[in-house]
């Protein structure tokens, strides 16, 4: 997987795939510089997921459908980009057209920069654990057109990408091997290199700051846990502070309360969250936005070692609230405690956390939405805004004061699992437990989406990287 883009303002000698995204009206109007006979033939009306390639004599063109201009979209182009990646095998110099849709007459540099994460991101593949990994194709990608949009269009669908991708190869790693220790020295290495600062809690800093859901979930286990504090400061502050918080449980056993085999199998994943905000960090250092912005990322796995914390034991939060755990595999929750925690002592106008946190959202939602709950009306439509723009899907979810009593515990302040149904609510009731109620937060289960069993859309099987572009879109728009 490597693809390096340039501009161009005519095709290249030595190109050798013209890819130009087409509309059903456009095609439908017979264009003189196609072969409409062969197109008909084919049965190709630019329907929406259509391509097609033709033979030129000097080089071959790809037609990507997008379907009716009415309904043309960034996303549409996104996908357009993905889709063309994954058809492709031999060509390598491709050139690319953005085709006569308003959406493109209108806004040529958002486009542009759809396709090209598009592409970027349909072009990559996991191989780091093969024995003999195939050679990464080189490829290049020439946009026709030029300007300091479209230069500015290429650079932020790079840094993007590349933090989409950071996120999927974070997650794709076996929990044997991204350990919490592994996870902080590699996100330490990525945050000098963008620009960040970093700071990390090992154990017995985890805990003197008085962590004691990380703690819990630890006990657990041989390994060590972490705690990566990141810090993007911008030239030109706008004067706000967004904190980001992920979910970073490297292995997600279930404690004591074990996960079934098949439940077990994907549970690499379970640190998505955390995957995204490092992602998004590692990107933000590069696109330079106005605000500032911190990410918080609890780090360990779920194990059940002989002092691993026990059903009925009770923890001690940082914000000094006490947990019933009467459910050891609800544990993503007790480490974001300590984290959101954390948050509310800093001064911040907004907090957002990513989380693999229930099943129950996934059976909500399917594999495709993330539920996305919180305090504030405002905070909440921003992030429906980001996710439209950058094609994640999220839907808001309630967070019903009517379910909180369910949370109530005999011996501590809340216990850590509700009743049987709506359980992704109820997990962002508790969570609601930890935040300072002067700072808007919102909360967004991405236990569907993080992990693809099957490939959909821009994503290949495994880590997806969700929730990286949406957080970039949401601090630059904040
Ligand atoms: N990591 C899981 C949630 C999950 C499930 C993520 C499937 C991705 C795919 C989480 O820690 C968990 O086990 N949640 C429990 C909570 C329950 C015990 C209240 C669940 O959803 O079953
Ligand atoms: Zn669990
Ligand atoms: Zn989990």
């Amino acid at each position: 997987m490597s693809i390096e883009i340039k501009t161009s303002r005519s095709v290249p000698a030595k190109s050798d795939l013209l890819a130009r995204v087409v509309t059903t009206e456009e095609i439908a109007n017979n264009p003189p510089d196609l072969d409409t006979d062969y197109l008909s033939s084919q049965a190709f009306e630019a329907k929406e997921g259509q391509i097609i390639f033709t033979n030129g004599s000097s080089y071959s063109t790809a037609l990507i459908g997008i379907g009716e201009d009415a309904n043309a979209s960034t996303e549409k182009f996104r996908q357009a980009g993905a889709s063309l990646l994954r058809g492709i095998k031999n060509f390598k110099s491709i050139t690319f057209e953005v085709g006569e849709s308003d959406i493109a007459k209108e806004n040529k540099a958002a486009v542009i920069q759809a396709f090209l994460e598009g592409a970027i991101l349909g072009d990559y593949e996991f191989t780091a654990l093969k024995s003999s990994p195939p050679k990464p194709v080189k490829r290049t990608i020439t946009v026709l057109g030029s300007g300091s949009g479209i230069k500015s269009a290429i650079a932020r669908a790079e840094s993007i990408s590349s933090g989409v991708n950071t996120a999927r190869d974070f997650v794709n790693l076996p929990g044997g091997d991204l350990t919490p220790v592994v996870f902080a020295r590699k996100a330490t290495v990525l945050a000098k290199e963008n620009g960040l600062s970093v700071k990390v809690l090992d154990g017995p800093a985890i805990k003197k700051a008085k962590m004691g859901g990380i703690l819990g979930v630890n006990r657990g286990s041989t390994q060590q846990p972490r705690f990566v504090q990141l810090t993007y400061k911008p030239n030109k502050s706008n004067g706000k502070h967004i904190i980001l918080v992920g979910k970073g449980i490297t292995f997600d056993a279930g404690g004591l309360s074990i996960k079934t085999a098949q439940g077990m199998a994907t549970m690499k994943c379970d640190m998505g969250g955390a995957a995204a905000v490092l992602g998004a960090m590692i990107a933000i250092g590069q696109i330079a936005p106005n605000a500032k912005v911190t990410g918080l990322i609890p780090l360990t796995d779920n194990m059940l070692g002989g002092d691993a914390t026990r059903p009925g034991d009770v923890l001690h939060i940082k914000n000094g609230k006490t947990v019933e755990v009467l459910n050891t595999d609800a544990e993503g929750r007790l480490i974001l405690a300590d984290a959101l925690s954390m948050a509310s002592r800093m001064k911040a106008d907004a907090i957002v956390d990513l989380a693999t946190l229930t099943g129950a959202c996934m059976v909500a939602l399917g594999s495709q939405y993330a539920g996305l709950m919180g305090t504030d009306d405002d905070l909440i439509s921003a992030i429906e805004n980001a996710a439209q723009q950058t094609g994640e899907r999220v839907w808001h979810l309630p967070l019903p004061d009517e379910y909180r009593s369910q949370l109530d515990s005999n011996v501590a302040d809340v216990k850590n699992i509700g009743s049987n149904w709506g359980g992704a609510l109820t997990a962002g009731l508790f969570l609601k437990e930890f935040v300072s109620e002067e700072i808007p937060w919102a909360h967004i289960d991405i236990a569907g989406p993080a992990f693809a069993d099957n490939a959909w859309g821009e994503h290949p099987k495994g880590g997806t990287g969700f929730g990286v572009r949406l957080l970039i879109d949401l601090v630059e728009n904040f």
